[in-house]
């Protein structure tokens, strides 16, 4: 078999066979085929797509070219949650608990912030002590002990995909649905779960801007999911406004425990009782409606937030945080961003609102960069609120004062104030099965 030909076969608009796919990333991350081939293949799939078959060809070949996770020694139904990434994305922190408080167990992999989204696993590590980097057999112990754990993923998971990603990442490529859909999938597969559940963002703060894109990359998961033996279910969720009312680290645990205690926003509480419901009903606890019901029930009597306790607890953090949230350390440093004018907030472009974020120490600059736990941003004020001039529309936090300008300038621009309110938009725009 030549590279050469199999680039030429998709450029024609022809199909790859699984044993052509299989070659091909398994000689790629053996450095037999170089990045330049790769880079031609992966702009023509750009071009001419992929079929059913060959997304999941090459998603169990990017999946098998590391670990592929046995979680067999966790007894039970185990299931998994993706998200695409958003800004206040705290969901898995809310939901992990009340699934495991529902007799379901979550054993998941979580991945740091990107860009302008947060991640999982450095919005956990603000919680003083708590550990996301376990070994296996640790994890497995965790989830049979408290029914859950959320650790950071290994660095020996799809392998392959992390070769890829970074060759997509200078070659124009990362946008790519089919390329998107078997990034996802591969580190899906190999991380073990029976189940998976997939929440694609849309709107200005993800990674798919329109819902058709959405849709398309929801159905392309969820086709390799079912595909290779998994029961998998899609919900395409906004975000084009962003979740909650908290960005930033230990922010956004402290808006997950309130959420918890049944204290949390609107619009946070209702996806997260989505997500969790159909987590529930792909791992078989009754039809959705009983679903729901189970997940309001864990959350009203206490049981997911005392779940979310035991995880912390048992990889090492201090629980005490999560039962009295005054305890998280406070930024030195905090800021009120000023309506400029009076008016309804008809849009905030959310990729900006998390860039500010960012720019307040919330995020990484470079892969390196240390975070600030505290860091962040409290809105006050969200599309569909009427703000007076001169009302506080945000509130920033940062250890630096000088911070505060160049992040406040990013989130005026973000911010539309009009006369007229807006329409709303629904918080969940489909689920694909
Ligand atoms: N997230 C991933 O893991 N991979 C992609 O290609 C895009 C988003």
């Amino acid at each position: 078999m030549r590279m050469y030909d199999l680039i030429m076969k998709k450029r024609n608009g022809e199909a790859l066979t699984e044993q052509e796919i299989q070659y091909m990333i398994r000689e790629y991350v053996a450095g037999e085929i170089p990045d330049y081939q790769m880079s031609a293949f992966l702009m023509a799939v750009y071009f001419k797509g992929m079929t059913e078959e060959e997304t999941l060809a090459m998603t169990q070949a990017v999946a098998h070219s590391g670990e592929m996770v046995d979680l067999s020694g966790i007894e039970g139904v185990k299931v998994d949650k993706h998200s695409t990434g958003g800004v206040g994305d705290k969901t898995t922190m809310i939901i992990a608990p009340i699934v495991a408080a529902c007799g379901v167990k979550v054993a998941k992999m979580s991945g740091r912030g990107l860009g302008h989204t947060g991640g999982t696993v450095d919005k956990l590590e603000s919680i003083p002590g708590l550990q996301t980097s376990l070994s296996r057999e640790d994890f497995f112990n965790v989830v049979n002990q408290t029914g859950l754990s959320v650790i950071g993923q290994s660095g020996n998971l799809a392998p392959a995909d992390k070769k890829l990603y970074a060759l997509r990442d200078v070659t124009a490529t990362v946008d790519s649905i089919p390329l998107i859909a078997v990034s996802i999938m591969s580190k899906k597969l190999a991380a073990g779960n029976d189940c998976i559940l997939l929440d694609v963002k849309t709107g200005s703060g993800a990674f798919m801007k329109s819902i058709d894109d959405s849709i398309a990359l929801a159905k392309e998961m969820v086709a390799i999911g079912e595909n290779a033996g998994r029961k998998t279910v899609a919900l395409i969720t906004d975000m084009d406004i962003p979740l909650g009312h908290n960005i930033g680290n230990s922010l956004e645990v402290i808006e997950a425990v309130e959420t918890l205690k049944g204290n949390g926003p609107e619009d946070l509480t209702e996806v997260c009782v989505h997500l969790a419901s159909n987590m529930l009903f792909l791992a078989g606890k009754g039809t959705l409606e009983e679903c729901r019901s189970l997940v309001r029930e864990v959350i009203a009597n206490g049981e997911a937030l005392k779940r979310l306790a035991a995880m912390v607890e048992a990889q090492g953090g201090d629980s005490s945080v999560i039962f009295d949230t005054d305890k998280f350390e406070k930024a030195a440093y905090q800021h009120e961003v000023l309506a400029k004018k009076s008016g309804y907030i008809t849009f905030m472009d959310t990729e900006s609102c998390g860039i500010a974020s960012a720019m307040l120490g919330a995020g990484r600059e470079t892969k390196d960069s240390q975070i600030d736990f505290a860091a962040g941003i409290i809105l006050k004020k969200k599309v569909g609120d009427y703000v007076e001039a001169g009302e506080p529309m945000a509130v920033f936090y940062a250890d630096k004062e000088e911070l505060f300008a160049a992040a406040e300038l990013r989130y005026q621009a973000a911010v539309t104030i009009e006369d007229e309110k807006a329409n709303e938009t629904p918080l969940v725009y489909a689920r694909v099965t």
